[in-house]
Formats: structure tokens, C-alpha cells, sequence
């Protein structure tokens, strides 16, 4: 009997690589998603049911066919900055399709959920490294939509039944080395892909937010925590439900922090090409530093990181975007 498990926004970026990682564990995922922002490049390892989480008689006529054991939700937007300006769209697609997925899975009798939330829950946070005991303030419509679902899990928990496990992820990075899959926004703002494509010159220069900050080299610090890594945390996780049956909120990332200068000059010693950088304003919302205490994945999930060092991350980005711009003549 096929092991199915639901995979909403599994033609996303770290939806593609955790199917990559359910289909090596022996699942078949069956991906979920809008293509608003997913990529029907990265649909390779289980049958895709184009839909949107909102969408409450697609979701029961897929969860009816495939009956799967779990669902795991990263379907949602996720641009910090964008989320400030247009908060309806966040609420409606993150929150509301949160919820017409968990109302769905009630009526299905599906009852176990690994959760895409982040970081960005703890807002600015007043401890580093950041540990799952410090208060949640979200600063953005968007840390706030990740909140909103992360209680809506805990009361469809209390009610219901449902048993989750919402793993924070910091700055999620890198791609899988073998290059058939890899990071793709459109648009991108992420650090990594933004200076890797610098490098490759599609685009001039990368701009550095703000060198003012209270940290060593002036500019910010963040935990990035390689694709894959987060990957076989989400298969950690499923495993964890199934044995023990209990609810877990719990950070992901390496507890290592790297500045913004840090990355180009890493990007610039991987690529051995020049990066030309700008100054230029914060970015509002902007932390000075996000770096995460990952004891309790340790702990709990027994996960360890296999590419702590960000060097490897941004060796495989780079490794998948000259693979890629050759595919796409970018
Ligand atoms: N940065 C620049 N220049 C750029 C892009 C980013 O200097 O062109 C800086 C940012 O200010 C930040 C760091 O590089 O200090 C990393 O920025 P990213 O945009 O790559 O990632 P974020 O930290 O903003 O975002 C990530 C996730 C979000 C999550 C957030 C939590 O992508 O989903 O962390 O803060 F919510």
C-alpha cells in the first residue's frame, strides 16, 4: 500500500526538496499546489493535484482519493516586506487556507500535520541564540499569519485531535548538490540567489541593508540552515507523530550566524567572481541578529545538521544555478 502524504506548496522550493526526501524515505508524495509561486520543474517525485488551500472541495476530493497518513502544509506567501503592503493577501492565503485545509483534514479524519512556520515568529527577539522558550511578537503581517495558524493547530488539537509539529525554520538555503532542483523566486530577495546571481552577472550588484547594525561587521547576522537539512527534519517529525503522538513547536536551524558581508565574501570565494555590493537603507523590520538555539531538534527529533557551514550551502546554489540558467537560457 502506497504511504501517501499530502504535500501542500510541494512545488515550492522547500516543498520540492522535502518530497525529494519523502520519496528517498519510501513515501509517495502527493503535491498540492497553486503555481502562483511553485514550479512544475520541481514535480518529480510524486502525482500532482494543481489546487489552492482555500479551495475546500478540491482539498476533500484529494484528501477522499489518496487518503493520506499526514499532510504537510508549507503552502503560503512568504515575502516579509510584501506582507506589509498588502496584508489581505497573507491573511486570506495563509490564514484562511490554513484553515480550510485543517477543517478539511477534520471532516477526512486526517489528523496528523507538519506545519512550514518560521522565525519570524519571535519578531526581534531580546535573547540570542533564540530558544523556543522566548515569547512569540511577530513584527509583520507575515511572522503574525505563521502565529495565527501555530494556535489555530493548537485549538483543532484540543478539539479535534489533530497532532502537529510546527517547525520554525530560519533562513532556509542551498539546494540539493545534485542541481535537478534548487532555489527559484520570482521575484527573488533572498541574499544567497540575489549575490549568486551577481556573481553570474545576470544581475549588477547586490545591495547591502544597512551596515549601521549593532553587530561585529555592521550588517546583519542570520542562521541559514541548508535545504536539505530542513528537509529530513520534516521526515523527523512525521516519524516523531507516528511514535509518540505528541505536539511539537521546535526551531530549525544550525545555531551558527553569518553576516551579510560574510555571504558575498564566501559567494565570492565559491564562484571566484567579483560581487559588487551598494549600501544602501535597513530594510524596516530588519533583526540585527536571528540565530537559533537547535537544541530541542536535537532533542527531540534527533536531527543534526549535515551542512552546518553555509560555504557548502552556497557551493550547491551556485552548483544549480549554472545548471539552471544553462536549462532556461536565463
Ligand atoms: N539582505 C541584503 N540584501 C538583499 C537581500 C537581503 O542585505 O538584497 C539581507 C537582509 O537584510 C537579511 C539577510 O540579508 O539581513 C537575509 O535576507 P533574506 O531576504 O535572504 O532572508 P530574510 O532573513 O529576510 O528572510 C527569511 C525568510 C523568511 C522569514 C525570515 C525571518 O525568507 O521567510 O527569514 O526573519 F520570515
Amino acid at each position: 500500500m502506497s504511504r501517501y502524504i499530502l504535500v501542500t506548496g510541494g512545488a515550492g522550493y522547500i516543498g520540492s526538496h522535502t518530497c525529494k526526501a519523502l520519496a528517498e524515505a519510501g513515501y509517495v508524495p502527493v503535491i498540492y499546489d497553486n503555481f502562483i509561486h511553485g514550479h512544475r520543474w520541481a514535480i518529480k517525485w510524486g502525482p500532482c493535484e494543481a489546487g489552492d488551500t482555500t479551495d475546500k472541495n478540491r482539498l476533500k476530493d484529494v484528501l477522499k482519493r489518496y487518503r493520506p497518513e499526514a499532510v504537510i502544509h508549507f503552502a503560503a506567501y512568504a515575502y516579509v516586506g510584501d506582507s506589509v503592503i498588502k496584508p489581505a493577501e497573507y491573511y486570506r492565503n495563509n490564514v484562511d487556507g490554513s484553515l480550510s485545509l485543517l477543517e478539511t483534514m477534520v471532516e477526512q479524519n486526517v489528523k496528523s500535520i507538519v506545519f512550514s512556520s518560521s522565525c519570524a515568529v519571535y519578531g526581534t527577539p531580546r535573547i540570542v541564540p533564540i530558544d523556543e522558550s522566548l515569547p512569540e511578537n511577530p513584527i509583520s503581517p507575515y511572522g503574525r499569519t505563521k502565529l495565527i495558524v501555530e494556535n489555530m493547530l493548537e485549538d483543532f488539537s484540543s478539539a479535534y485531535g489533530i497532532v502537529y509539529s510546527a517547525l520554525r525554520y530560519f533562513n532556509a538555503s542551498g539546494s540539493d548538490p545534485s542541481g535537478i532542483i534548487g532555489e527559484e523566486h520570482i521575484p527573488e530577495t533572498h541574499l544567497i540567489p540575489l549575490a549568486l546571481q551577481a556573481a553570474l552577472g545576470v544581475r549588477p550588484s547586490v545591495d547591502i541593508f544597512g551596515d549601521d547594525y549593532e553587530t561585529p561587521d555592521g550588517t546583519c547576522i542570520r542562521d541559514y540552515i541548508h535545504v536539505n537539512d530542513l528537509a529530513k527534519a520534516h521526515i523527523l517529525a512525521l516519524e516523531q507523530i507516528k511514535k509518540n503522538g505528541e505536539n511539537l513547536k521546535c526551531n530549525l536551524g544550525t545555531g551558527n550566524g553569518y553576516s551579510v558581508r560574510q555571504i558575498i565574501s564566501s559567494a565570492e570565494e565559491i564562484t571566484g567572481k567579483k560581487i559588487n555590493c551598494n549600501v544602501t537603507a535597513k530594510r524596516p523590520g530588519d533583526p540585527p541578529v536571528l540565530v537559533s538555539d537547535s537544541k530541542m531538534a536535537k532533542q527531540v527529533l534527533g536531527w543534526e545538521p549535515e551542512y552546518p557551514d553555509v560555504a557548502d550551502h552556497i557551493r550547491h546554489a551556485w552548483n544549480w544555478l549554472l545548471k539552471h540558467s544553462g536549462d532556461k537560457n536565463q
